[in-house]
């Protein structure tokens, strides 16, 4: 670490770069970038340029020699997340990995091993985990304030502009379920600590990729999440989690802001309430990394059970609605 800041290199250049994690880097003590790192050394440039990042490599793997990187952001597409994960361990690189972490359970139980064996801490950036919303929302849930979880209703739609997306590419890992749905069935492993056993689903497909689905995911306590995803619809992700002596509601459960109201209510009625800062989870979730990193705090949120846990739910559910489309109709 230089002059104690946590140096970070960057994989890819795309718009999740620009729009969350050097603007956020920028927020949060305790690290700046170092490298950038995309498969064409123009854009490398171009982007150090505009950024003031002080080193650019028109090759990936030029990180992994470059002993001056504490830690990696991976922002890649899903498919290419797991190799570059692996690399970077291997190489004792600290991880930030875009969500989702990987396209398998088996492939998420592969990186929790190997983290463990390096001792190199791997993050996905589910960045909502890191705000104050959240915490509120799991301690209301794990105190018992809405009894027993029986059902998580998840939605999250958005309507993608772009042609070439990378989520219309079923070879790099697109599709709303794995873009989408790792965050309600994600949110429901960090409130579930079971793993899920059973899954119901269709889709709407495009091509190879699925533009929609609607799944029930199924726990061993009773629990279900239900939920729909799609890429064609304007922007939503109200969700209810409802006990039975409760229930709470999400306006954005995922990138929450000042505005987003969140509803506890309980046999005490309902209360309403909007956070007062509106610092976002990305800088949250960065400012803790800075401090787990310089042993300030016990890293939280690594690769876990919970994360595997999503992957089975996500591997149920691509299973069900990859059996569905073959059926006869
Ligand atoms: N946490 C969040 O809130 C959030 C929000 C949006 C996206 N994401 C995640 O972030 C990741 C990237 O999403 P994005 O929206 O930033 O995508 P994007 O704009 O398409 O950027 C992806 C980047 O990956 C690199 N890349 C490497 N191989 C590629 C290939 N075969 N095709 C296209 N690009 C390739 C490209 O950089 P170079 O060519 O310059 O190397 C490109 O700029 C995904 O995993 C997504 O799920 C997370």
């Amino acid at each position: 670490m230089r002059d104690g800041l946590v140096e970070w290199a960057i994989l890819g250049t795309g718009g999740i770069v620009r729009s969350g994690f050097l603007p956020a880097l920028a927020q949060a003590a305790g690290g700046h970038v170092a490298v950038i790192a995309s498969r064409d050394a123009a854009r490398a440039a171009e982007m150090a340029r505009h950024y003031g990042i002080a080193r650019a490599y028109g090759d990936y793997r030029a990180v992994l020699a470059d002993d001056r990187i504490d830690a990696v952001y991976i922002a890649l597409p899903n498919a290419l997340h797991l190799p570059w994960v692996l690399a970077c361990v291997a190489a004792g690189k600290a991880v930030l990995c875009e969500k989702p972490l990987t396209l398998q359970a088996v492939e998420t139980e592969q990186i929790g091993e190997s983290s463990r064996a390096q001792r190199v801490p791997v993050w996905t950036a589910y960045a909502f985990r890191f705000h104050l919303q959240w915490r509120r929302v799991r301690e209301a849930v794990q105190g018992g304030q809405i009894g027993r979880v029986q059902t998580i209703y998840g939605t999250f739609t958005t309507r993608l502009q772009r042609q070439d997306d990378i989520r219309w590419q079923g070879v790099l890992g697109g599709g709303a379920l794995w873009d989408l749905g790792c965050y309600p069935v994600h949110l429901a492993s960090g409130l579930l600590a079971e793993a899920p056993v059973q899954a119901v689903a269709q889709a709407r497909w495009r091509g190879d990729v699925d533009q929609a689905t609607s799944a029930i995911l199924r726990y061993p306590s009773g629990a279900e999440l239900i939920m729909h995803v799609a890429f064609d619809r304007s922007f939503d992700a109200f969700t209810r989690i409802v006990g039975d002596a409760g229930e709470i509601r999400l306006q954005n459960p995922y990138h929450p802001r000042g505005v987003d109201e969140v509803q506890f209510r309980t046999g005490s009625g309902v209360n309403r309430h909007r956070w007062a800062h509106d610092t976002p989870s990305f800088v949250e979730m960065l400012t803790h990394i800075h401090r787990a990193l310089h042993g300030q705090d016990s890293p939280r949120e690594t690769v876990s059970e919970s994360e595997v846990n999503t992957a089975r739910g996500l591997d149920l559910i691509r299973a069900a609605m990859t059996r569905g489309r073959s059926s006869p109709a």
